[in-house]
């Protein structure tokens, strides 16, 4: 399959996948993320691959985000169609994907870029890496499971800090948060992940399976959360705050948010 935003290399029995769109730091719009669901469900098909590494094209970043100006001019109803969109058709479908799927996250994953990293399997990270979820700063909340999927991971203290903060954290925070499960140099970052997956196609691809199946299904108390999660980011889009936050992005200028 040829894609636009996506650039996959089969090294069977593993496959690594690109998002591939470096000059806007691999910002997800819808494209990218159709063409990453695309890209996933076709390499999971294929009996001869039995592991991913997903990571981002370029030294700089993994993902920035989801694409702002895709979306800064949406309203309410379609800021929750955009949440439940791709959390149906990218987040929610990793986390549940029978193959295994090791993020490289091999500079910024922010946002929707982190969000991303943290519906793969497991992650891991470059020393230049740098992981946020700056939602608040432009007048809205994380929308592809992040307020969930940041909690499972690093506990609810730490989780509510980064989130209110909007700041970014770097690779070493992250491993001692658990976070991350390795950091890497730069240049070692991919060939670190590939031996990893080839480890683990090596293993039965049906206990693979069953295995994240198994996992998945411990956490699945928190779907209220994930549908709490996209009604709140919806709320959002019809606020100044969100308008002026986006418009100040898309401006490259410091928002000064009207508030309550
Ligand atoms: N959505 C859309 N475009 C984005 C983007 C995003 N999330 N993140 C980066 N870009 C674009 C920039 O607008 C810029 O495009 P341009 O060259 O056409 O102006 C290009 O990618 C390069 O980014 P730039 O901001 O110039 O790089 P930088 O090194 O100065 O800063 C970041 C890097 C990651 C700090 C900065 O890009 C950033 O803050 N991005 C947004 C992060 C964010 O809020 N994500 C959450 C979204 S919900």
């Amino acid at each position: 399959m040829k894609f636009e935003n996506v650039l996959v290399t089969r090294k069977e029995p593993v496959a690594l996948v690109f998002v591939d769109r470096p000059n806007k730091l691999n910002a997800l719009n819808r494209l990218t993320i159709e063409e990453l669901h695309a890209a996933l469900e076709d390499l999971d098909a294929d009996p001869r691959i039995k592991a991913i590494v997903l990571r981002g094209s370029g030294p700089k970043a993994f993902v920035a985000g989801a694409d702002i100006a895709e979306f800064a001019g949406f309203n309410s109803k379609q800021g929750r169609q955009l949440a439940a969109h791709g959390q149906e058709t990218l987040f929610d479908f990793i986390e549940n994907l029978g193959t295994p799927v090791i993020a490289a996250v091999n500079g910024f994953a922010l946002g929707g870029g982190l969000e991303l990293a943290m519906a793969c399997h497991f992650r891991v990270a470059s020393h230049n890496a740098r992981m946020g979820l700056p939602e608040v700063s432009l007048g809205v909340i994380p929308g592809y499971g992040g307020t969930q999927r940041l909690p499972q991971l690093v506990g609810k203290g730490r989780a509510l800090e980064m989130i209110l903060t909007g700041g970014m954290i770097e690779a070493e925070k992250a491993l001692e948060y658990g976070l991350v499960n390795y950091v890497t140099a730069l240049e070692d970052l991919e060939g670190f992940c590939l031996k990893l997956a080839e480890k683990i196609a090596k293993n039965s691809p049906v206990a693979l399976l069953h295995a994240i199946k198994a996992v998945n299904a411990g956490f699945r108390s928190n779907e209220t959360g994930y549908q709490a999660e996209i009604q709140a980011f919806g709320d959002c889009f019809s606020t100044a705050d969100f308008r002026e936050g986006t418009t100040a992005f898309l401006e490259k200028r410091r928002p000064e948010f009207p508030g309550k």
